[in-house]
């Protein structure tokens, strides 16, 4: 394992209470870093102590937004083994992120080996098994200065983790949507489908005004015909109709969501028919369920969704489309069944 200070232990989780993990940063033991320059140089990555890193006030990053980020969970087995769930995934798409910013990315064998090793170096950080995972966040960074507009010489790629649990304060319980008339979170030809650091600052004055009045996220629309779905602050949106299942298709604008890939191949398995469409908001708020997906998210179901001052409720509960794949999804990837799509990797 390649690191640089000799691998100890710095705080204790004794003091983590696993009941209340929550969506927040507890710091952990160890970080991974490695350097990047434009010509594709890579130094050897290593394994630091987590701690606040040094930026140029002129780094790419700081001043002209270039960075990009993933998220995926480590789960523990009850035999304490330890999963990750399709890591090559968010290798790929953080390649994809990376082209559109000019920015260089590691190959997919790097990236998985990175988190593998930011995993096993923060090993005591993962949570028991049913009681949440250790979030896995890796970042490029155009850490090198740049003042003209311009991409920055040097880029940090950097892991970093934290136990959580569930991302909304609702817990597993329904959430609240708002849908935003005034703000859009993407446009054609912009960033929207990848994970730029740029497309979540823009969210927040929509976001936080929700909040504020009790919902749990924003529900965004199409910022051409404002009328159709994309999808919310922090994650994809699906509606059920019957045995039909819609999404809007990630056409640029809507993040091309790992978990929601999976749920589209989960729920096909499990017989429902899938379309990825367009779906005017008139449609959604007819709809018998509403769900949301992401790596934090999971899978959230949807209690209400509330639409130019009218508010509509969904099916919820144990018999609903979104908690069957809610089950079938976490099951994989805590271990509870078997493994057939191969999607799991054990560390
Ligand atoms: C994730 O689901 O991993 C994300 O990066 C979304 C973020 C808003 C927490």
């Amino acid at each position: 394992m390649p690191e640089t200070e000799t691998l100890r232990e710095y705080k204790n989780p004794d003091y983590v209470n696993w009941d209340e993990l929550g969506f927040r940063t507890i710091p952990t033991d160890y970080m991974y870093v490695m350097k990047m320059s434009l010509d594709g140089k890579f130094s050897e990555g290593k394994l630091i102590r987590y701690k606040n890193i040094e930026l140029s006030p002129s780094s790419g990053v700081l001043n002209y937004g270039q960075g990009i980020f993933e998220g995926l969970k480590a789960y523990k087995k009850r035999d304490g083994r330890i999963l990750l769930f399709r890591p090559e995934q968010n290798a790929l798409r953080m390649q994809t992120g990376a082209q559109r910013l000019c920015m260089p990315s590691p190959t997919v064998d790097q990236f998985v080996t990175a988190v593998k090793q930011t995993v096993l170096a923060n090993k005591r950080w993962v949570p028991p098994p049913g009681k949440g995972s250790l979030y896995l966040r890796p970042l490029i960074l155009g850490t090198g200065a740049v003042l003209g507009l311009a991409p920055a010489p040097e880029y940090t790629f950097l892991i970093f983790a934290s136990p959580v649990g569930n991302y909304f304060k609702e817990g597993l319980s329904p959430i609240s949507l708002f849908v935003e008339n005034e703000f859009h979170r993407a446009t054609p030809g912009g960033t929207g489908g990848v994970k730029t650091i740029s497309n979540y600052a823009p969210v927040l004055k929509a976001q936080i005004r929700a909040k504020s009045k009790g919902f749990s996220d924003v529900l965004f629309l199409d910022s051409v015909n404002k009328r159709n779905l994309e999808e919310a602050g922090s994650c994809n949106v699906f509606i059920v109709k019957g045995n039909i299942i819609l999404t809007p298709p990630t056409e640029g604008t809507i993040l091309s969501g790992i978990t929601r890939k999976s749920i589209i191949e989960i729920a096909r398995d499990c017989g429902y028919q899938v379309e990825e469409r367009a779906i005017p908001v008139d449609e959604m708020m007819e709809a018998d369920e509403v769900f949301c997906t992401g790596t934090a998210v999971v899978v959230a179901p949807v209690g209400s969704v509330t639409y130019h001052g009218k508010r509509v409720e969904f099916k919820t509960g144990t018999q609903s489309v979104a908690q069957r794949l809610y089950r079938t999804l976490t099951s994989i990837q805590r271990g509870v069944v078997e493994d057939k799509k191969g999607w799991t990797v054990e560390i």
